[in-house]
């Protein structure tokens, strides 16, 4: 079985990813991808959260009454998130898992570290063969890191701009060690992506941008910390999360599939 990078492994032993999605900005990503699945998963489903981290959304998943399995190549992941649910050490690229035996697979985060194509069809087509139902997949989007660096008024730097243009033309990024700004990973187009789940067997069902254009926006932080303004967030979001021509300038993309 492949592993992971050395370099994809160490970023996330940091043991940063327990508190990514919990605070700021990122509870902009939390909260817009518990939206989304709460309206995608079937009730009471029998769900395998893959790459599933420290059991950020495994945790809430299974407060909603789902029955959540996770896995994780990381070991300090793999003991965070048994906090919530059974969690075990794994791969998406060779899933410990029978035929059509879960609802819902989820891969939110193990197709941003796949960098050749191979691979990730790979890991889509373990996830179709593990489910019975549905498929949802995370991919980071093709113009994040140029427009992350642009509002952190990083892009300015040059060796910052010269790898975000990169990415952007590429998709691949790779980030020299004394840029600790993200890790190895490959950001996918969202037609990019469809394609990919499509070759993997899946029928795409939709897609959504996760944090559409919110990210970028100065105010987001305090906003997300209004409850009131955080639902008309959530609502706006909603509104421009499947527009075709809005799904690039969000920072994640959700596709969702089914087996035929
Ligand atoms: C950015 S984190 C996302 C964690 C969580 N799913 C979330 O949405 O917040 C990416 C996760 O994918 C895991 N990962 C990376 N490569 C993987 C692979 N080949 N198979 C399974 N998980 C992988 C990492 O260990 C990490 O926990």
């Amino acid at each position: 079985m492949t592993d992971l990078a050395p370099e994809v492994r160490a970023y996330y032993e940091r043991g940063d990813e327990d508190q990514r999605l919990r605070a700021g900005a990122g509870r902009l990503e939390f909260w817009r991808t518990q939206d989304v699945l709460r309206r995608l998963l079937p009730p009471r489903a029998r769900v395998l959260d893959v790459g599933g981290g420290s059991g950020i959304h495994a945790a809430w998943l299974a407060d909603d009454g789902h029955d959540v399995e996770l896995l994780d190549p990381v070991p300090l992941h793999v003991a965070q998130a048994s906090r919530y649910v059974p969690a075990r050490l794994g791969n998406a690229l060779e899933l410990d898992a029978p035929d059509a035996s879960y609802d819902v697979v989820l891969l939110l985060g193990p197709l941003y570290h796949l960098l050749d194509r191979a691979d990730r069809v790979c890991a889509l087509r373990e996830a179709a063969r593990v489910t019975r139902g549905l498929v949802v997949a995370a991919t980071i989007n093709r113009f994040a890191a140029l427009h992350d660096t642009l509002r952190m008024g990083r892009y300015f730097e040059p060796d910052v701009r010269a790898r975000a243009s990169a990415t952007a033309e590429f998709g691949a990024h790779r980030p020299t060690a004394a840029d600790a700004l993200f890790t190895t990973a490959y950001f996918h187009a969202p037609d990019e992506i469809a394609a990919e789940v499509a070759e993997a067997g899946l029928a795409v069902g939709g897609q959504y941008g996760v944090e559409g254009a919110a990210w970028l926006m100065g105010g987001i932080g305090e906003w997300l910390d209004d409850p009131a303004r955080r639902a008309d967030v959530l609502d706006a979001m909603r509104v421009t999360e499947s527009v075709p021509s809005l799904l690039g300038v969000s920072a994640h993309v959700l596709t969702a599939a089914r087996v035929p």
